[in-house]
């Protein structure tokens, strides 16, 4: 069975209570609830993980890379900061969706640039949880129904 694998960075733990006028009140959890569901249609298999740690988001998209398994990668602030997680896309052949909540160009100047989009598939910003899954829709699109 195909499967993708939604990789969260730093304080998406924090989503539902978090800067809600930025991020909104939807959970991680529900976001979470959504994909399986829309997964589950497809017959695609969802691994969904978080982490505050740099290195398990380097091991994540090592694995899904192994697995060729295709990534929706949000790092949260490591995406403005982390050329480990760029290597290892790079270096793991992982495709990367690259996703926000928020649309990281209209805030402030740190936000504008990442070092993961130069080696993702695509980007998708702005839509709440929305981004996460037009994030899965062009994967199903352009990646899995291909396997
Ligand atoms: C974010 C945007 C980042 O700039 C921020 O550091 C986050 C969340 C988003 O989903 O909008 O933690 O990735």
């Amino acid at each position: 069975m195909p499967a993708v694998h939604v990789i969260n960075g730093p304080n998406l733990n924090l989503l539902g209570s978090r800067e809600p006028d930025i991020y909104g009140r939807a959970t991680l959890e529900d976001i979470e609830t959504r994909l399986t569901e829309l997964c589950a249609e497809r017959g695609v298999e969802l691994v969904f993980r978080q982490s505050n740690h740099e290195g398990d988001l380097v091991d994540w998209i090592q694995e899904a890379g192994r697995l060729g398994a295709p990534i929706i990668l949000n790092a949260g602030a490591l995406t403005h900061t982390s050329i480990a997680i760029h290597d290892a896309i790079k270096g793991s052949g992982a495709v990367v969706v690259e996703v926000h909540l928020s649309n990281v160009h209209a805030r402030e100047s740190f936000r504008h640039h990442s070092f993961i989009a130069p080696v993702a598939r695509g980007v998708i910003a702005g839509f709440g949880p929305t981004s996460y899954f037009l994030a899965l829709e062009a994967l199903f699109d352009r990646e899995i129904r291909k396997t």
